[in-house]
């Protein structure tokens, strides 16, 4: 008999194909969210569950299932998942690690460029029909080529993002939780290892890479946004609740950073409106790893790892310590 699996989201019909050669597959092609208390009714008599950032797996929903062997999710990030209670109910989880890398650090840098250059800002200008004459300080900003770039969060995505921006001649100091070898710094275009403050004094553009829990939430409130320069630019790619939202808007509202470039809000895919009050912020709806082939990637991963721990094997991204 085959095991059973709950896919929580739509995903591309030739993963839900190749799962479906494995499992009894019920799945949401309907595509709606559900909440905790949905999803723990829909893990009910299922060994495995295919979920995506959007899909909160706490305690009650092991709970409720001891039948359930494995919660596979379609991401690098796993905040939405409580893998202290996974591991104590004895339910693997896991993540899709390196096949996200490079696309997501392309996305940084689209970001980031975007926001310093002022991008979608000019664009819906000149859509509202205001554009009559060329002049010299229109849309001006800070320049990327030649400045230094703080990365806060330097795991696999943060380095990608470093050795792009060799090619902008750019000095990149980094912080994280612990230093790199000194090989990776040095792919890394050699970047230096710095404290919080330190770096957010100064960076001209900091890019936000880390993975959100209880200990990083808020990295970035309103102390360290007062340390950054007026003319810096904030891109967070990571996690909405790494940065405060409420302290951004003022800063950006007061001009305490030149602008922000957001992927990701608190309690997305609700965001604070203040933000759409503001002409130097720039918003997209957590695309950073968002190409076709990528994921594709992400999908196939987490089914990989789906098939390996339902047929009895470690799944190879196995987060349970
Ligand atoms: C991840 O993989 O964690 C991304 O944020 C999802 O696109």
């Amino acid at each position: 008999m085959k095991a059973k699996i709950f896919v929580a989201r739509a995903i591309f019909p030739e993963v839900l194909e190749r799962l479906a050669q494995h499992f009894d597959v019920e799945s949401n092609q309907e595509d709606r969210i559900y909440g905790a208390d949905e999803l723990r009714q829909k893990a009910q008599g299922k060994d495995g569950l295919f979920t995506t950032p959007s899909e909160p797996v706490n305690a009650a929903l092991f709970a409720a299932n001891p039948q359930l062997k494995a919660v596979c999710n379609m991401a690098v990030g796993y905040n939405n998942i409580d893998v202290a209670a996974a591991t104590a109910a004895g339910v693997m989880a896991t993540n899709t690690p390196e096949v996200l890398n490079e696309t997501t650090a392309d996305f940084a840098w689209a970001l980031m460029m975007a926001t310093a250059r002022r991008i979608t800002e000019s664009e819906h200008w000149l859509r509202a029909g205001h554009w009559k004459k060329w002049s010299y300080d229109s849309f001006t900003g800070p320049d990327v080529h030649g400045a230094t770039l703080g990365i806060i969060g330097m795991g696999r995505i943060g380095q990608a993002i470093a050795r792009r921006s060799m090619g902008f001649d750019m000095n990149v100091i980094y912080h994280n939780r612990s230093q790199l070898k000194p090989e990776l710094e040095a792919r890394a275009n050699n970047a230096k290892y710095v404290g919080k403050e330190e770096l957010l004094r100064q960076a001209d553009h900091v890019v936000l890479v880390l993975p959100y829990s209880k200990e990083s939430h808020h990295t970035i409130a309103a102390a360290e946004l007062a340390l950054m320069k007026p003319t810096a630019t904030l891109t967070n790619i990571a996690r909405g609740g790494i940065v405060d939202d409420a302290a951004l808007i003022q800063t950006l509202r007061t001009g305490g950073i030149a602008a922000a470039g957001l992927d990701v809000f608190e309690n997305e895919p609700a965001f604070n409106p203040e933000f759409l009050k503001l002409s130097n912020v720039v918003l997209t709806p957590h695309i950073a790893s968002a190409s076709t082939p990528t994921r594709l990637a992400m999908a196939n991963c987490a089914a990989d790892n789906l098939i390996a721990a339902l047929a009895g094997q470690t799944p190879p991204n196995l987060l349970n310590p």
